[in-house]
Protein backbone atom coordinates (compact mmCIF):
# COMPACT_ATOMS: atom_id res chain seq x y z
CA UNK A 1 0.00 0.00 0.00
CA UNK A 2 2.78 2.62 0.45
CA UNK A 3 4.30 1.68 -2.09
CA UNK A 4 1.40 2.07 -4.49
CA UNK A 5 0.53 5.72 -2.51
CA UNK A 6 4.34 6.84 -3.19
CA UNK A 7 3.72 5.93 -7.04
CA UNK A 8 0.39 7.89 -7.15
CA UNK A 9 1.78 10.88 -4.83
CA UNK A 10 5.46 11.28 -7.72
CA UNK A 11 3.33 10.79 -10.41
CA UNK A 12 0.51 12.81 -9.68
CA UNK A 13 3.11 15.91 -9.08
CA UNK A 14 5.31 15.21 -12.23
CA UNK A 15 2.01 15.43 -13.94
CA UNK A 16 0.71 18.47 -12.13
CA UNK A 17 4.55 20.14 -13.29
CA UNK A 18 3.70 19.67 -16.46
CA UNK A 19 0.77 21.00 -16.71
CA UNK A 20 1.78 24.31 -14.48
CA UNK A 21 4.56 24.32 -16.83
CA UNK A 22 2.57 24.04 -19.65
CA UNK A 23 0.00 26.58 -18.87
CA UNK A 24 2.86 29.17 -17.92
CA UNK A 25 4.37 28.95 -21.35
CA UNK A 26 0.79 28.99 -22.81
CA UNK A 27 0.17 32.29 -20.70
CA UNK A 28 3.51 33.81 -22.13
CA UNK A 29 2.98 32.89 -25.22
CA UNK A 30 -0.82 34.61 -25.47
CA UNK A 31 -0.38 37.12 -22.81
CA UNK A 32 -0.44 40.43 -24.04
CA UNK A 33 -0.03 40.63 -27.75
CA UNK A 34 -2.71 42.29 -28.79
CA UNK A 35 -3.62 39.25 -30.93
CA UNK A 36 -7.03 40.82 -32.42
CA UNK A 37 -5.98 44.37 -32.76
CA UNK A 38 -5.79 45.55 -36.64
CA UNK A 39 -3.11 47.89 -35.65
CA UNK A 40 -0.38 44.84 -35.20
CA UNK A 41 0.12 42.41 -38.31
CA UNK A 42 -1.44 39.39 -38.04
CA UNK A 43 -0.62 35.98 -35.81
CA UNK A 44 0.16 33.27 -37.84
CA UNK A 45 0.25 30.80 -34.60
CA UNK A 46 2.96 30.43 -32.41
CA UNK A 47 7.22 29.84 -33.36
CA UNK A 48 6.47 26.47 -32.10
CA UNK A 49 4.42 25.22 -35.44
CA UNK A 50 7.15 25.89 -37.08
CA UNK A 51 8.87 22.89 -35.95
CA UNK A 52 6.69 21.09 -38.38
CA UNK A 53 8.43 22.43 -40.82
CA UNK A 54 11.77 22.64 -39.83
CA UNK A 55 13.26 21.00 -43.17
CA UNK A 56 11.20 22.98 -45.30
CA UNK A 57 11.16 26.24 -43.55
CA UNK A 58 11.76 28.81 -46.16
CA UNK A 59 9.48 27.70 -48.12
CA UNK A 60 7.21 27.07 -46.22
CA UNK A 61 7.90 30.91 -44.58
CA UNK A 62 7.77 32.10 -48.31
CA UNK A 63 4.29 30.50 -49.09
CA UNK A 64 2.77 32.55 -46.16
CA UNK A 65 4.40 35.49 -46.78
CA UNK A 66 2.70 35.37 -50.41
CA UNK A 67 -0.29 35.78 -48.62
CA UNK A 68 0.62 38.09 -45.57
CA UNK A 69 3.48 39.99 -46.45
CA UNK A 70 3.50 40.97 -42.94
CA UNK A 71 2.78 38.33 -39.73
CA UNK A 72 3.52 37.75 -36.49
CA UNK A 73 4.66 34.38 -34.70
CA UNK A 74 4.24 34.06 -30.97
CA UNK A 75 6.77 33.51 -28.70
CA UNK A 76 6.92 33.23 -25.29
CA UNK A 77 7.71 36.85 -23.84
CA UNK A 78 8.18 37.81 -27.18
CA UNK A 79 6.28 38.17 -30.65
CA UNK A 80 8.67 37.98 -33.85
CA UNK A 81 7.46 39.76 -36.71
CA UNK A 82 8.27 38.43 -40.75
CA UNK A 83 7.89 41.00 -43.48
CA UNK A 84 8.03 41.04 -46.78
CA UNK A 85 6.21 44.81 -47.52
CA UNK A 86 9.35 46.81 -48.87
CA UNK A 87 8.14 49.91 -46.77
CA UNK A 88 8.94 48.12 -43.68
CA UNK A 89 12.27 46.97 -45.13
CA UNK A 90 13.35 50.30 -45.91
CA UNK A 91 12.18 51.38 -42.91
CA UNK A 92 14.33 48.49 -40.81
CA UNK A 93 17.52 48.84 -43.07
CA UNK A 94 17.65 52.61 -43.97
CA UNK A 95 15.26 55.11 -42.37
CA UNK A 96 15.30 53.93 -38.68
CA UNK A 97 18.47 51.70 -38.82
CA UNK A 98 19.89 52.90 -35.73
CA UNK A 99 16.09 51.43 -34.01
CA UNK A 100 16.80 47.48 -34.78
CA UNK A 101 19.82 46.54 -33.43
CA UNK A 102 20.98 42.81 -33.94
CA UNK A 103 21.30 43.10 -29.81
CA UNK A 104 22.74 40.61 -27.10
CA UNK A 105 20.30 37.57 -28.10
CA UNK A 106 21.59 37.44 -31.61
CA UNK A 107 24.96 38.45 -30.63
CA UNK A 108 25.19 35.57 -28.39
CA UNK A 109 24.05 32.98 -30.87
CA UNK A 110 26.40 34.57 -33.77
CA UNK A 111 29.62 35.78 -32.38
CA UNK A 112 31.33 31.82 -31.91
CA UNK A 113 30.82 32.16 -35.77
CA UNK A 114 31.34 35.71 -36.53
CA UNK A 115 33.43 37.15 -34.10
CA UNK A 116 32.92 40.89 -34.11
CA UNK A 117 32.77 40.73 -37.78
CA UNK A 118 30.23 43.01 -39.80
CA UNK A 119 27.39 40.53 -39.18
CA UNK A 120 27.39 40.11 -35.52
CA UNK A 121 27.97 43.70 -34.03
CA UNK A 122 26.02 47.35 -33.65
CA UNK A 123 26.09 50.49 -33.65
CA UNK A 124 30.17 52.25 -34.10
CA UNK A 125 31.81 48.82 -34.69
CA UNK A 126 29.17 47.86 -37.53
CA UNK A 127 29.49 51.52 -39.21
CA UNK A 128 33.47 51.28 -39.36
CA UNK A 129 33.33 48.03 -40.78
CA UNK A 130 30.31 49.01 -43.42
CA UNK A 131 32.24 52.97 -44.08
CA UNK A 132 35.30 50.70 -45.06
CA UNK A 133 33.99 48.10 -47.12
CA UNK A 134 31.68 50.23 -48.58
CA UNK A 135 34.71 52.77 -49.56
CA UNK A 136 36.69 49.29 -50.71
CA UNK A 137 33.98 48.49 -52.92
CA UNK A 138 33.41 51.77 -54.52
CA UNK A 139 36.81 51.76 -55.93
CA UNK A 140 36.88 51.32 -59.43
CA UNK A 141 39.90 48.64 -58.86
CA UNK A 142 37.59 45.74 -56.66
CA UNK A 143 34.47 46.78 -58.70
CA UNK A 144 36.45 45.68 -62.14
CA UNK A 145 38.31 42.84 -60.16
CA UNK A 146 35.41 41.47 -58.67
CA UNK A 147 33.22 41.96 -62.07
CA UNK A 148 35.58 39.78 -63.92
CA UNK A 149 35.98 36.93 -61.19
CA UNK A 150 32.22 36.88 -60.80
CA UNK A 151 31.95 36.53 -64.87
CA UNK A 152 35.34 34.07 -65.23
CA UNK A 153 33.30 31.84 -62.30
CA UNK A 154 30.01 32.04 -63.90
CA UNK A 155 31.64 30.77 -67.10
CA UNK A 156 33.10 27.66 -64.81
CA UNK A 157 30.27 27.03 -63.60
CA UNK A 158 28.15 26.89 -67.24
CA UNK A 159 31.07 24.61 -68.11
CA UNK A 160 30.83 22.16 -65.31
CA UNK A 161 26.92 22.10 -65.35
CA UNK A 162 27.21 21.27 -68.93
CA UNK A 163 29.89 18.59 -68.46
CA UNK A 164 27.76 16.75 -65.96
CA UNK A 165 24.57 17.16 -68.34
CA UNK A 166 26.54 15.59 -71.04
CA UNK A 167 27.12 12.44 -69.16
CA UNK A 168 23.67 12.66 -67.67
CA UNK A 169 24.81 12.87 -64.26
CA UNK A 170 22.28 13.42 -61.42
CA UNK A 171 23.90 16.95 -59.32
CA UNK A 172 22.72 18.67 -56.18
CA UNK A 173 21.92 22.25 -57.89
CA UNK A 174 22.40 23.77 -54.35
CA UNK A 175 25.73 22.65 -53.57
CA UNK A 176 27.12 23.66 -57.25
CA UNK A 177 25.78 27.20 -56.43
CA UNK A 178 27.28 27.31 -53.16
CA UNK A 179 30.45 26.45 -54.65
CA UNK A 180 30.70 28.84 -57.34
CA UNK A 181 29.92 31.40 -54.89
CA UNK A 182 32.40 30.53 -52.47
CA UNK A 183 34.85 30.22 -55.21
CA UNK A 184 34.19 33.99 -56.11
CA UNK A 185 33.74 35.48 -52.67
CA UNK A 186 37.44 33.90 -51.40
CA UNK A 187 39.07 35.38 -54.84
CA UNK A 188 37.23 38.68 -54.14
CA UNK A 189 38.35 38.89 -50.26
CA UNK A 190 41.13 37.00 -50.29
CA UNK A 191 42.83 36.86 -53.68
CA UNK A 192 43.06 33.17 -53.39
CA UNK A 193 41.28 30.25 -55.57
CA UNK A 194 39.30 28.10 -53.32
CA UNK A 195 38.41 25.90 -56.13
CA UNK A 196 36.27 24.00 -54.49
CA UNK A 197 33.40 24.17 -57.54
CA UNK A 198 36.40 21.49 -59.56
CA UNK A 199 36.68 19.94 -55.78
CA UNK A 200 40.45 19.61 -56.72
CA UNK A 201 41.86 21.77 -53.15
CA UNK A 202 40.91 19.37 -50.18
CA UNK A 203 41.82 22.07 -48.17
CA UNK A 204 38.94 24.21 -49.90
CA UNK A 205 36.42 21.83 -49.88
CA UNK A 206 37.07 20.67 -46.16
CA UNK A 207 36.58 24.25 -45.86
CA UNK A 208 33.48 24.94 -47.17
CA UNK A 209 31.67 22.08 -45.48
CA UNK A 210 32.92 23.42 -42.35
CA UNK A 211 31.59 26.97 -43.22
CA UNK A 212 28.56 25.24 -44.45
CA UNK A 213 28.05 23.15 -41.66
CA UNK A 214 28.99 26.02 -38.78
CA UNK A 215 25.73 28.22 -40.50
CA UNK A 216 23.53 25.74 -40.13
CA UNK A 217 24.67 24.77 -36.22
CA UNK A 218 24.73 28.73 -35.45
CA UNK A 219 20.77 28.63 -37.06
CA UNK A 220 20.01 25.48 -35.07
CA UNK A 221 20.76 27.65 -31.95
CA UNK A 222 17.55 29.25 -32.49
CA UNK A 223 15.62 26.67 -32.08
CA UNK A 224 17.77 24.21 -29.22
CA UNK A 225 17.07 25.85 -25.52
CA UNK A 226 19.78 24.11 -24.50
CA UNK A 227 22.88 25.00 -26.78
CA UNK A 228 24.46 27.13 -24.08
CA UNK A 229 24.55 24.06 -21.68
CA UNK A 230 25.74 21.62 -24.13
CA UNK A 231 28.16 24.65 -25.31
CA UNK A 232 29.47 24.60 -22.06
CA UNK A 233 29.79 20.66 -21.59
CA UNK A 234 31.38 20.45 -25.65
CA UNK A 235 28.38 17.48 -26.79
CA UNK A 236 26.27 17.35 -29.77
CA UNK A 237 25.65 20.21 -32.27
CA UNK A 238 27.96 22.24 -29.93
CA UNK A 239 31.23 20.01 -30.17
CA UNK A 240 30.60 19.69 -33.73
CA UNK A 241 29.96 23.55 -34.16
CA UNK A 242 33.55 23.97 -32.21
CA UNK A 243 35.42 21.27 -34.37
CA UNK A 244 34.57 22.89 -37.42
CA UNK A 245 35.08 26.76 -36.34
CA UNK A 246 38.39 25.38 -35.50
CA UNK A 247 38.53 24.32 -39.51
CA UNK A 248 37.77 27.83 -40.26
CA UNK A 249 39.80 29.37 -38.28
CA UNK A 250 42.38 27.77 -39.31
CA UNK A 251 42.00 28.13 -42.82
CA UNK A 252 41.45 32.01 -42.70
CA UNK A 253 44.49 32.00 -40.69
CA UNK A 254 46.68 30.50 -42.35
CA UNK A 255 45.23 32.47 -45.38
CA UNK A 256 46.19 35.95 -43.87
CA UNK A 257 49.63 34.52 -42.96
CA UNK A 258 50.67 33.85 -46.09
CA UNK A 259 49.05 37.39 -47.14
CA UNK A 260 51.07 39.10 -44.89
CA UNK A 261 54.16 37.33 -45.94
CA UNK A 262 53.64 37.79 -49.77
CA UNK A 263 52.85 41.39 -49.23
CA UNK A 264 56.00 42.29 -46.80
CA UNK A 265 58.15 40.86 -49.76
CA UNK A 266 56.70 43.12 -51.80
CA UNK A 267 55.85 40.33 -54.16
CA UNK A 268 52.11 41.71 -54.22
CA UNK A 269 52.60 45.15 -55.50
CA UNK A 270 51.28 45.82 -58.43
CA UNK A 271 48.17 43.07 -57.65
CA UNK A 272 46.64 44.80 -54.80
CA UNK A 273 43.05 44.03 -56.02
CA UNK A 274 41.24 41.41 -53.12
CA UNK A 275 39.88 43.00 -49.90
CA UNK A 276 42.15 41.49 -47.53
CA UNK A 277 45.46 42.77 -49.47
CA UNK A 278 43.47 46.30 -49.89
CA UNK A 279 43.56 46.26 -46.06
CA UNK A 280 47.02 45.08 -45.49
CA UNK A 281 47.89 47.62 -48.11
CA UNK A 282 46.55 50.63 -46.41
CA UNK A 283 47.56 49.26 -43.05
CA UNK A 284 51.47 49.22 -44.66
CA UNK A 285 51.24 52.86 -46.18
CA UNK A 286 49.79 54.67 -42.47
CA UNK A 287 52.44 52.66 -40.38
C1 LIG B 1 -0.62 30.76 -41.69
O1 LIG B 1 -0.71 31.18 -43.04
C2 LIG B 1 -0.99 30.15 -43.97
C3 LIG B 1 -0.96 30.77 -45.35
O2 LIG B 1 -1.74 31.92 -45.42
C4 LIG B 1 -2.34 29.53 -43.66
O3 LIG B 1 -2.60 28.46 -44.55
C5 LIG B 1 -2.33 29.03 -42.23
O4 LIG B 1 -3.61 28.53 -41.88
C6 LIG B 1 -1.95 30.15 -41.27
N1 LIG B 1 -1.85 29.60 -39.91
C7 LIG B 1 -2.43 30.18 -38.86
C8 LIG B 1 -2.29 29.47 -37.57
O5 LIG B 1 -3.05 31.24 -38.96
C1 LIG C 1 13.80 54.97 -32.43
O1 LIG C 1 14.69 55.30 -31.37
C2 LIG C 1 14.50 56.56 -30.80
C3 LIG C 1 15.62 56.83 -29.80
O2 LIG C 1 16.00 55.68 -29.10
C4 LIG C 1 13.09 56.61 -30.15
O3 LIG C 1 12.86 57.86 -29.58
C5 LIG C 1 12.04 56.32 -31.24
O4 LIG C 1 10.75 56.25 -30.66
C6 LIG C 1 12.35 55.01 -31.96
N1 LIG C 1 11.45 54.88 -33.10
C7 LIG C 1 10.87 53.73 -33.46
C8 LIG C 1 10.04 53.76 -34.69
O5 LIG C 1 11.02 52.72 -32.81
Amino acid sequence: MGILFTIFTFTATVLLLIIIAFLYLTFQIYSGKSIKNPDYPPVNGTIFSRIFYFNRLYDYQTDVAKKQKTFRLLGPGQSELYTTDIRNIEHVLKTKFDNYTKGKYNQDIATDLFGNGIFAVDGDKWRQQRKLASFEFSTRVLRDFSCSVFRRNAAKLVRVISEMAIVDQIFDMQDTLMRCTLNSIFKVGFGVELNCLEGSSKEGTEFMKAFDDSNALVFRRYVDPLWKLKKYFNIGSEASLKKNIKIIDAFVTNLIRTKRKLLAEERLCDDKEDILSRIFGGEQERS
